[in-house]
């Protein structure tokens, strides 16, 4: 694994002048960790795209499900989540402990503000970690101290990365970053991740609001890249992808008794299984 440069330089500074996604998507669920810039942000998005507090929602509700499939059916003790936000209500490690006490959980964010919060919410502990990381740098994250300090690679691991590679420009080669998390894998580890989607033709959008809400993020911390349905389930190279596929978030396994609401639109999710070589 190389990387071109190493330090923190890379990591986001805490600049409360920009919005950032990490405390504008916070506003979006409910939270009050995030400033008035990233507020107004997520005012200027809710007016374009109000059904995008639901999608947050929704989004959080894959992860749930994510998580309680791989802590209980396929058995996985140990999460990385990268990209994992100011902690909220069902946190990663809560849903999965509830079935697995013993699983571990390492979170991974660039916001100095989501990891402090992580921290002083985790407090010390050797199960639970919250590291201040760039997910495009895969060496640093998984020889991270605190990172090896809870989480074996010689066994399954679930990464998940909801609502963050979004964030990873083509230039940086979103794809070959997932790759060289999925090499370091064992086999039977898993990967589950949501994405923002393209609108596959203008008849699929006809209000340009996908155009419109990457606009408002354009003068964010980061810029959004969403992408068309094929290049999501290409992050699934070398996984087998898991039913139903990759496909309109709140349509991954719900729960029994409970159906979607509202038009499939702006995040597909889906997970996928390392084989046997
Ligand atoms: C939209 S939020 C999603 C949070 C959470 N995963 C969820 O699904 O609710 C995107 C998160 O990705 C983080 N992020 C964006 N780029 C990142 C990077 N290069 N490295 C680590 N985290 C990043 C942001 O700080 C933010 O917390």
């Amino acid at each position: 694994m190389t990387e071109t440069s190493s330090g923190a330089d890379h990591l986001t500074t805490l600049d409360t002048t920009v919005a950032h996604s990490a405390r504008l998507w916070n506003y979006l669920l409910g939270g009050k960790d995030n400033f008035a810039v990233d507020r107004e942000a997520a005012e200027e998005v809710l007016a374009y795209m109000p059904e995008l507090v639901q999608s947050a929602r929704f989004n959080r509700e894959f992860l749930g499900r994510a998580v309680r499939f791989l802590a209980g059916e396929a058995g996985i003790r140990q999460f990385l989540d990268l990209g994992a936000g100011l902690p909220t209500q069902d946190c990663v490690h809560e849903l999965a402990q509830a079935i697995a006490p013993d699983a571990r959980v390492v979170y991974v964010d660039n916001d100095p503000v989501a990891c402090s919060h992580g921290q002083a919410l985790l407090g010390p502990g050797d199960r639970v970690g919250f590291v201040l990381g760039d997910l495009h740098r895969p060496a640093e994250i998984l020889r991270h101290p605190e990172v090896l300090a809870r989480l074996d690679f010689s066994r399954p691991v679930g990464v998940l990365c909801a609502c963050a590679l979004h964030f990873v420009p083509d230039e940086e080669q979103p794809h070959q970053i997932i790759a060289r998390y999925r090499d370091h894998l064992a086999p039977g580890s898993f990967l589950a991740i949501t994405h923002g989607i393209s609108a596959a033709t203008p008849e699929d959008d006809p209000d340009g609001l996908v155009e419109r809400v990457t606009d408002v993020y354009r003068t964010a911390s980061a810029q959004i890249h969403v992408r068309p349905v094929q290049e999501i389930e290409r992050f699934f190279d070398g996984f087998e992808i898991i039913e139903p596929g990759v496909v309109w978030m709140a349509r991954w396994r719900p729960d029994p008794g409970t159906s979607p609401a509202g038009r499939p639109n702006s995040l597909y999710g889906g997970v996928g299984r390392k084989p046997a070589p």
